[in-house]
């Protein structure tokens, strides 16, 4: 076990610091305010070799481990989540899925691309119908000779209006539940993809989400992931990488909230002395201190069992789950050490706050986890 970063990791976790500070951190108020995603971040990140960290290089990655990925995550949410989801979403359920999953020709064709940033991937499996229960889609793909037809529509689909490829979930067999998902790689300029971006959301406002619609998309068979019926193991696997690339940006979060909160304690006096002279104040710090500190090294563990290729679901899980319930606790208690300031847009915390909440929702709900290891403890899930 070694808790210290490598020399490599050091200095990945100091260039994305880096262009945060200088890239995003100066225009983000606004673009959250505007709604506004800004694509020439991603082409920045693609420059900086973001968008394909643990790909392999002979797959046109950084071809680095995954605490590594974890660190760019953490380090990128310090700017916004928008852009950190970007990552989970492009990285961590689309490419790294493709790695795991495609065929040497799918990979060629499309993971070199997009882990070298070139092309970008997102992930269509929510439905309007069907966000935590996977096996209630309705998207259907009925084969037609060298082809499948897709219909259906997907939702919250972070990337949508800026996405290349999609990796769409649909039903070949109706009947069989979760054994009749099978997945495919979509192209944006195969006719009938249509996006719609949704906005007005509470949180991750210079994000990019929103609908996906397909109206009898020709998806040549070539571009089935995997077998028929094989969707959902995938959509799972994709998860256990998107997962983790979501809870690492909660370590983030956290450790903004953190270092926002001490930088006002210092400057904020009531009664005379600064607050953080104030034991209450102290309470709200020392959470957000130790649940930094719990959500990292879970991260990191899971990471680990990773880096060994060993089966992570279970510790991906926990680290999601605990990580972004912290890093909600802690964007709250920032706007509550804040006080009235923190409820304006004047300090960053308020979107901290709207920015925790999505990360309890995606990517598998608060009660999913929950339920996910209570029954693991109690051997109902192995
Ligand atoms: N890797 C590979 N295979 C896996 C797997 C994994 N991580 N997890 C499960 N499987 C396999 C199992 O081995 C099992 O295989 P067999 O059928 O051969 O036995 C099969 O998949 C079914 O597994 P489970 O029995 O565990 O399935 P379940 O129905 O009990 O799963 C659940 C329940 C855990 C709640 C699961 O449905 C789940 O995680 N739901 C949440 C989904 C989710 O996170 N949705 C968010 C969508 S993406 C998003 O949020 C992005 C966005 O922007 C909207």
């Amino acid at each position: 076990m070694n808790f210290e970063l490598t020399e490599e990791q050091e200095s990945v976790k100091k260039l994305v610091r880096r262009f945060v500070d200088n890239e995003i951190m100066p225009n983000i108020q606004e673009w959250d305010r505007k709604q506004h995603f800004e694509p020439h971040i991603l082409k920045r990140l693609s420059e900086l070799e973001l968008m394909g960290v643990c790909i392999p290089e002979q797959y046109g990655g950084a071809g680095m481990d995954y605490n590594t990925l974890a660190i760019v995550c953490e380090e990128l949410e310090r700017g916004d989540t928008a852009y950190r989801t970007a990552v989970s979403v492009h990285t961590g359920l689309n490419s790294m899925t493709l790695l795991q999953w495609g065929t040497e020709e799918q990979k060629q064709k499309y993971l070199v691309p997009q882990a070298k940033g070139i092309k970008i991937g997102a992930f269509g499996l929510t439905e309007p119908n069907a966000g935590s229960d996977v096996a209630a889609m309705n998207s259907t793909a009925k084969k037609d000779g060298d082809y499948y037809i897709l219909n259906g529509s997907k939702t919250w689909i972070s990337l949508c209006d800026v996405a290349d490829h999609f990796l769409v979930f649909a039903k070949t067999d109706h009947d069989a539940a979760h054994k009749g998902i099978t997945a495919f790689i979509v192209e944006r300029t195969f006719a009938g993809v249509e996006t719609k971006a949704i906005k007005g959301k509470l949180g991750i406002r210079a994000g990019n989400t929103g609908e996906v619609f397909l109206s009898d998309v020709k998806v040549p068979v070539a571009n089935r992931l995997g077998e028929e019926g094989e969707g959902f193991k995938i959509a799972m696997s994709a998860l256990d990488n998107g997962r983790f690339t979501v809870a690492a940006g909660a370590v983030g979060l956290i450790a903004a909230s953190l270092e926002a909160s001490v930088k006002y304690c210092h400057e904020r006096k009531t009664f005379g002395k600064e607050i953080g002279k104030h034991q209450l104040v102290q309470q709200m710090i020392a959470k957000m201190t130790a649940n930094l500190e719990i959500s990292r090294l879970l991260v990191f563990k899971a990471g680990s069992l990773k880096n060994a290729g060993k089966r992570n679901t279970k510790e991906t899980s926990l680290a999601k789950w605990i990580a972004c319930d912290a890093a909600f606790e802690a964007a709250n208690d920032a706007v509550q050490v804040h006080g009235a300031y923190g409820y304006s847009d004047e300090y960053p915390v308020e979107r901290y706050l709207r920015n925790s909440k999505a990360p309890v929702i995606y990517e598998g709900t608060r009660e999913i986890h929950t339920v996910m290891q209570g029954e693991y403890a109690l051997g109902y899930r192995e």
